[in-house]
């Protein structure tokens, strides 16, 4: 086994950016029904939406001042908005915040604090077709230091088929997320349909999120989240990271490293556990995936 990742609740996660005892503290977190929550397979476009929803919320604070001020003061602080990252304290600190919290997760539902659905916290479900997911997820792997690499993409490719990559498997991530389909509170987006209209995709956010912005302010959000806009700001949000990160933005990349056999592999894993569902549907696999 690899030194670099351990083993909760079954699944695997990197021990640089995780711990048992934050996965313990996140369990008696308690969710606000005003929160604002993106929930997303690692590669799917976490860190992209994740910026939209951060600044639908300043802009939407523009009428209450010291709320605004109070959220540029914990912006500095860095406090990670992902549920699994960081120090087990960081929940006691992000409790009383007085504005809407931006949280964003790469957890099955079922790893998240009951008070999420309890409390009626929205939340916002990223997905992507899993072919450009792999291809994505294989990349980032190799470039980043803080996860296990894999010598080829052939080794990559049979990890992520049978989910031993962090995270787990991007088949059980969907199947599960699927059961929560038709909670009001949850809103399905993709990857590919933000790419493909942005500013209708977040005008639906803003929408289930009840933000209110004019439209220059929304016209604003969409314009400091083209993928040129956050590679070129990469290295003040992401440090070193942000090459690997926003490294190309695109629909249909795995055509650069699938095989036929793969291909056919990948298009039997989706008709056995996906095609069906509600989910499945939704991510128009036939459509991105040919
Ligand atoms: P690629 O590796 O295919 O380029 P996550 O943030 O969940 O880790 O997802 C990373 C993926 O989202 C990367 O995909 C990255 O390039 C893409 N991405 C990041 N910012 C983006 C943006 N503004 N527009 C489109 N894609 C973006």
């Amino acid at each position: 086994p690899e030194e670099n990742v351990f083993s909760y609740n079954g699944v695997l996660y990197p021990v640089v950016l995780c711990s048992p005892e934050t996965f313990e503290a996140l369990e008696s977190f308690e969710a606000r029904s005003d929160d604002v929550l993106l929930a997303g397979y690692p590669k799917s476009g976490s860190n992209w939406i994740l910026q939209i929803l951060n600044d639908l919320v300043t802009a939407d604070l523009k009428k209450n001042k010291e709320a605004l001020e109070e959220r540029v003061k914990y912006e500095e602080k860095g406090d990670y908005a992902f549920f699994e990252f960081g120090d087990p304290g960081k929940f006691e600190r992000i409790k009383k915040l007085p504005f809407r919290r931006v949280l964003a997760t790469h957890l099955l539902p079922g790893c998240l604090p009951t008070s999420v659905f309890k409390n009626n916290a929205k939340i916002l479900m990223l997905t992507r077709n899993p072919k450009d997911v792999a291809v994505s997820y294989f990349h980032f792997s190799n470039g980043m230091p803080l996860l296990p690499s894999f010598k080829t993409w052939d080794e990559f490719f049979s990890a992520f088929m049978c989910g031993e990559v962090v995270w787990g498997s991007y088949f059980d991530y969907m199947i599960e997320w699927n059961k929560h389909i038709n909670n009001k509170n949850i809103m399905c987006t993709t990857y590919e349909e933000l790419k493909e209209n942005l500013i209708l995709g977040v005008k639906k956010i803003t929408e289930f999120f009840e933000f209110s912005l004019t439209e220059e302010e929304l016209q604003a959000v969409v314009d400091r989240s083209s993928f040129q806009a956050m590679k070129e700001n990469s290295h003040r949000t992401h440090g070193t990271f942000g090459n690997i990160l926003f490294r190309k933005g695109a629909i249909g990349d795995w055509k650069t490293l699938f095989t036929e056999t793969q291909n056919q592999e990948m298009e039997r894993k989706f008709e056995e556990c996906l095609a069906e569902t509600k989910l499945g549907v939704k991510i128009k696999y036939k459509e991105y995936c040919k």
